[in-house]
């Protein structure tokens, strides 16, 4: 086997020495750091004599930059949400797309808990009371919050799930040590919902106007980009918690910012931001707010399973092969697929 894969930032090594095994393929990595990305014109002039690119959620991958890649026989990206490929793009020029599903699942479940809990107990906020040595004395008002379980009103709490996929499921499991009573939301997956013991479905504006935890696991699509905007966050319960681990535009965060700021709802949790890594005007500066760079799958054992599936699927693609998790298979049955592998 020979070829090229483009790395565009390099992945863990895991996945690093997996690519560099496989005999006569030369492995260009364009970025090493981790807090950036390569420049859009290196990118372009790479992928331009690229078998296979293997890149992260940060590039843009576009019909400019799939159509430099004259070579190209996949693009393999380390992240199961694949918003930032323009897929009609790729299927239409045959270059199949690999992700990686399934592997995240549980961690990012586990964050979506760790931002609802944080937020509803101020944890951040009484972490930094505490290390700025400003705890004096005990105080019967000190960084009180909300329950989440039904401790202090013996009454069950209500989570929303918005996305009933591998993780909205996941984020359901969880819930029952905390004996919430919990509702879901998601078009495409009625039958999925209802089979997932103790979980009732529920249309949006009933689980907005229900539920004191509104938790999102949509992927991102033109029909999920802002599905929480202003009247959907005047819907929600004043004292209700809205956490974000999908994708940013979900919501519109400039109506988020006013929510939190007007006390239409009383905190958000927020993983992700519409226009990633900035955040919105007056967003940084609320005392309601628990923000995380974009951290969802980020344990070691996640990010280097992640690694992984994606040198996996880059060798796949550069063997000419399907790869064990393309986002649209139909791709391997197109003729421009088929011209472009020589099959
Ligand atoms: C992370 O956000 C991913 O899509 O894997």
């Amino acid at each position: 086997m020979t070829g090229r894969i483009v790395v565009s930032r390099r992945i863990p090594e895991v996945g690093m020495s997996l690519l560099a095994a496989q005999p006569g393929v030369e492995v260009e990595v364009l970025e090493d750091a981790q807090d950036r990305g390569p420049a859009r014109s290196r990118l372009l002039d790479a992928v331009a004599t690229a078998d296979v690119l293997l890149c992260l959620l940060t590039e843009a991958v576009d019909r400019e930059l799939l159509s430099a890649g004259r070579r190209l026989r996949g693009v393999s990206q380390m992240a199961v949400g694949v918003d930032n490929v323009d897929m009609a793009a790729a299927t239409e020029l045959g270059i199949p797309v690999g992700h990686t599903p399934g592997v995240l699942t549980e961690t990012t479940a586990d964050l979506a808990w760790a931002l609802l809990l944080a937020t509803a107990r101020r944890i951040p906020q009484a972490h930094r009371y505490q290390v700025e040595g400003r705890y004096r004395i005990w105080g019967p008002e000190l960084f009180t919050g909300a329950d989440v379980g039904s401790g202090g009103s013996g009454r069950r709490k209500v989570l929303g799930i918005v996305g009933f996929g591998r993780i909205g499921q996941a984020v359901a499991r969880r819930s029952v040590g905390f004996d919430m009573e919990v509702l879901a939301h998601d078009p495409r997956n009625r039958d999925r919902v209802e089979a997932v013991l103790g979980v009732r479905w529920a249309p949006l504006d009933h689980l907005l106007s229900e539920a004191d935890f509104v938790s999102l696991h949509t992927p991102l699509t033109p029909e999920t980009h802002h599905l929480l905007g202003e009247e959907e966050l005047r819907t929600m319960k004043s004292t209700a918690i809205l956490v974000n681990t999908a994708r940013g535009p979900v919501v519109d965060e400039a109506a988020l910012v006013r929510a939190l700021r007007e006390g239409w709802i009383a905190g958000a949790g927020l993983d992700v931001y519409e226009d990633e890594p900035r955040m919105a005007p007056g967003l940084v500066d609320l005392p309601n707010v628990v923000l995380l760079p974009h951290v969802g799958s980020a344990s070691i054992d996640t990010r280097d399973r992640m690694a992984t599936m994606a040198a996996h699927n880059a060798v796949a693609f550069l063997q000419g092969e399907r790869a064990p998790h393309t986002v649209d298979p139909g791709v391997y049955d197109t003729p421009a697929y088929r011209e472009r592998t020589g099959g």
